[in-house]
């Protein structure tokens, strides 16, 4: 069974994901991890971002791992540097790059495709997996998400520089040629930002347990 959640940055998705991907006892899967890791194999290696050729030859090479929710780049596990400030910052436009995105796509689909998986991004539930057995869509206000970002502490930037990543990455997610951030027809849109982790998690878990029951599974 596959169960794709989509959403903007910060939405809350990865928690969900991983507590439904806990709860199932299936594996868990974060795309943005996969184009994180990209962005830091090309940011180590000083490529010039605006050189798609030299950052898609980069990402063909980069070895992806991906076991327990925990990323391995390269043979080395690249958790603690994939959400730095200067990946932050570059992530959004490298994933605009049609070319990554079928590398991206490919690694998913190998990581998720033979199991029980939740795979979280922006285009599960419209490209990856358009065929997912249960899909939602995350969603909250800007500010919500700035200030659950903020509060994991984890890039070290202000609450306003945040809002700001977050916006720009917003327009640039929307806005991309291939794997654009959009609701599926078919997917549970969910607003979370008066709810509380466990409220989404009761509502997202809640439905895959009903899906589950009119299929029998
Ligand atoms: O979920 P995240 O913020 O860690 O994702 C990092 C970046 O990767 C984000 O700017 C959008 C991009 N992304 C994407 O384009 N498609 C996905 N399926 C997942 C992430």
């Amino acid at each position: 069974m596959i169960v794709a959640i989509d959403g903007p940055a910060g939405s809350g998705k990865s928690t969900i994901a991983r507590m439904v991907a806990e709860g199932l006892g299936f594996t868990y899967v974060n795309s943005g991890s996969v184009y994180r890791a990209m962005t830091l194999r090309a940011l180590r290696l000083g490529l010039d971002p605006k050189d798609a050729e030299a950052i898609i030859a980069c990402s063909r090479k980069a070895r992806i791992e991906y076991s327990g929710g925990r990323l391995r780049l390269d043979g080395a596990d690249a958790e603690a540097e994939l959400r730095s400030r200067e990946v932050d910052s570059l992530v959004a436009q490298l994933s605009a790059i049609p070319k990554l995105r079928e590398i991206v796509n490919a690694h998913v689909r190998a990581i998720a495709g033979s199991t029980d998986a939740v795979v979280e991004g922006r285009d599960m539930t419209t490209v990856v997996f358009p065929d997912a057995d249960a899909k939602f869509y995350l969603d909250a206000s800007a500010e919500a998400r700035a200030a659950r970002r903020f509060g994991q502490g984890l890039t070290g930037s202000s609450m306003e520089e945040i809002r700001k990543n977050i916006e720009m990455r917003d327009s640039i997610d929307r806005a991309k040629s291939v794997g654009s951030l959009r609701i599926a027809p078919d997917a549970e849109y969910i607003d979370s930002s008066h709810l509380t982790i466990q409220e989404v998690y009761d509502k997202v878990y809640g439905k895959i347990l009903q899906l589950r029951e009119d299929h029998g599974r």
